[in-house]
């Protein structure tokens, strides 16, 4: 039998003691032995719960338990988890953790002290929720050069974002609802500032090209100023407003930007509603991959993490080998990546085409007087912000997707 321990007993973690009950069964028959959780640590109690008589508030009854090998760590933030996950890997013992924000700051270091004692740091539930997308990128992918990376990594936005478009709900409302549905951080800031998907896409691209990406030298915008007319614009335009996470090759290096961008139906990812997040994963060879679920939740994240226990049990002893360098990149500043851009500004097409030159997809809302919406031609972002400055009357911009750009 394997003995596991369970660090923070929230929306995740009891989604982990939960799935390893409810799939014992199946858990056994393919690990080939019972996968049991011993300890519990939070720092609350928990009266009823099927976990209370294995829970505690110490940390040393599961670092000094030498029948606990493997760790669930579900807490979040960084303090204590990092301490707590640096002693546990140096203790040998195997940590699996949703915690991205961790992941995405001393991964590096914790991958390499797992690796220095022969045990795993796993984080697939670090990104996209329920999608094992971090096993694709470390095996199924392997034989590719990655071009590209671009998703929808955060459940709680692109459940606001749909709610606003779909049943015109208002932001604070469609918000407490993804609280409400254990969607959200604990400061929900992370979500809606785009923290959360900026750490998702760090961690996505250092294993998509092989070296680290520090998260904050990501350029990261959130859906806060995404306001009901700006949607409808997006609406008439036969667009969405989503918020993307992505990152690119190019000929010199590689940009990355988190942003709410407007993407048209040919895009898949226009598709993607509610807590759902997707990956688009363009390799070389493969073409583009796409990969979908849900993105947070108790048991969708649960499943994840479970996915990592399990993979630590059986390969007890040894590293799990991941193509992942501890050398930091430096990205290409994202103001020179060309794009067309959607802009909103009072006036009419005149002034449009003084500020911006040839304009296209010009639209008027109903209720909307005095302003216009457009599609300015393809250009470099830095020579966008130039006009931006110049231009008088603008409400509202957003970068369109690359699927136009192509077009
Ligand atoms: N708050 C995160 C989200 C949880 O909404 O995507 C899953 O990482």
């Amino acid at each position: 039998m394997a003995q596991i321990a369970i660090m923070g007993y929230g929306t995740v973690g009891a989604g982990v003691f939960k799935t390893l009950t409810m799939n014992e069964e199946a858990i056994t028959r393919r690990v080939g032995e019972k996968v049991s959780v011993k300890r519990v640590l939070d720092l609350r109690d928990f009266p009823g719960d099927p976990a209370e008589n294995i829970l505690t508030h110490n940390f040393e009854d599961i670092l000094n338990d030498p029948e606990i090998s493997v760790v669930v760590e579900t807490m979040g933030g960084l303090k204590p988890s990092y301490p707590f996950t640096k002693q546990l890997l140096e203790a040998g013992k195997s940590v699996c953790t949703s915690n991205k924000e961790l992941v995405a700051e001393h991964g590096v270091e914790l991958r390499e002290i797992a690796k220095a004692h022969s045990v795993n740091y796993l984080f697939e539930a670090s990104c996209g929720g329920g999608i094992p997308i971090i096993r694709v990128l470390n095996t199924s992918l392997t034989a590719e050069e990655i071009e590209e990376v671009t998703g929808i990594l955060n459940g709680t936005t692109n459940y606001i974002l749909t709610s606003m478009a779909e049943e015109e709900k208002e932001f604070d409302v469609a918000l407490k609802e993804a609280q409400q549905k254990g969607y959200a951080e604990l400061h929900p800031e992370a979500d809606v500032e785009g923290w959360d998907a900026c750490r998702k896409i760090a961690i996505l691209s250092s294993l998509a090209y092989g070296k680290h990406i520090g998260w904050n030298g990501v350029p990261t915008e959130g859906i806060t100023k995404v306001d009901r007319t700006d949607i409808d614009y997006a609406k008439a335009l036969g667009c969405r407003i989503k918020l993307l996470a992505t990152s690119r090759r190019e000929e010199n290096g590689i940009w990355a930007l988190v942003a709410p961008m407007m993407i048209g139906k040919e895009n898949p990812l226009t598709a993607v509603d509610g807590v759902m997040n997707a990956v688009m994963v363009k390799g070389n060879a493969v073409g583009t991959t796409m990969y979908y679920g849900s993105g947070a939740g108790s048991l969708p994240t649960a499943s994840a993490v479970c996915g990592d226990v399990i993979d630590c049990v059986k390969s007890a002893g040894t590293t799990i080998r991941t193509e992942y360098s501890t050398e930091n990149l430096t990205l290409l500043p994202v103001d020179e990546v060309p794009r067309p851009f959607f802009v909103r500004m009072k006036g009419g097409e005149k002034e449009a085409e003084a500020a911006f030159g040839p304009v296209s997809h010009v639209t008027k809302l109903p209720g909307a007087e005095g302003e216009i919406g457009f599609i300015t031609g393809v250009m470099p972002e830095k020579e966008f912000k130039k006009c931006l400055t110049a231009a008088e009357g603008v409400i509202s911009w957003y970068r369109r997707g690359k699927k136009e750009e192509e077009a």
